[in-house]
């Protein structure tokens, strides 16, 4: 399943994405340089899909599901639990023991979130909420990963809206988050 259908495949499609960012860095020893830059990749994936889950996904939840708002509440924790770790990985150096620890607890916690919502949430959804509100969802999702940063590091030349965000020594979680959400929702 690719990009391209409603908010259901399109987040799946999400969820195969950032399965592939964590065998990559799993199958790289632990002095590899590029563990540093997966790691980046996989923080920009990962607050971009939650962005795009809050804005599009949970709200269709409440509206539409029994006991959405518990489900949707439950979602939005396990997110900001995922921030936290983000947020420490980010300070760690990839020969840290600590990176490697917070990567295991962080593949743990993301297995889990996917597994939720793909076998009990989404399910939920499809049968509760009309198919072309569903594909609705997913168009505005694309529209705004179109205008997501490509690249989640100051240091890369040709990412303009993150260069001008991001101050020495802030987190990059909170930025790309306070990047995303600024732009409001595509007209
Ligand atoms: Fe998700």
């Amino acid at each position: 399943m690719g990009h391209g259908g409603n908010v259901i495949e399109e987040l799946t499609a999400d969820h195969r994405e950032v399965d592939a960012l964590f065998e990559k860095m799993n199958g790289l020893p632990t002095a590899d340089p590029k563990r540093r830059e997966l790691a980046d990749r996989l923080t920009l994936e990962l607050v971009r899909h939650s962005v795009a889950e809050e804005e599009y996904l949970y709200p269709a939840v409440r509206r539409y599901v029994d006991g959405g708002d518990d489900l949707a509440d439950k979602e939005l924790a396990d997110h900001a639990e995922v921030e936290r770790m983000l947020r420490e990985l980010e300070s760690c150096r990839p020969v840290d023991d600590r990176f490697d620890t917070l990567l295991a607890h962080l593949k743990t916690s993301v297995a889990s979130h996917v597994q939720d919502e793909e076998n009990r949430l989404f399910p939920l959804l499809a049968d509760a909420c009309p198919a072309t509100a569903l594909d609705e969802l997913g168009e505005r999702i694309r529209s705004v990963k179109k205008a997501a940063p490509t690249r989640p590091h100051p240091s890369a030349p040709d990412s303009p809206p993150a260069n001008k965000i991001l101050a020495p020594g802030a987190s990059m979680v909170d930025h790309l988050r306070e990047l995303l959400t600024g732009r409001g929702h595509p007209s």
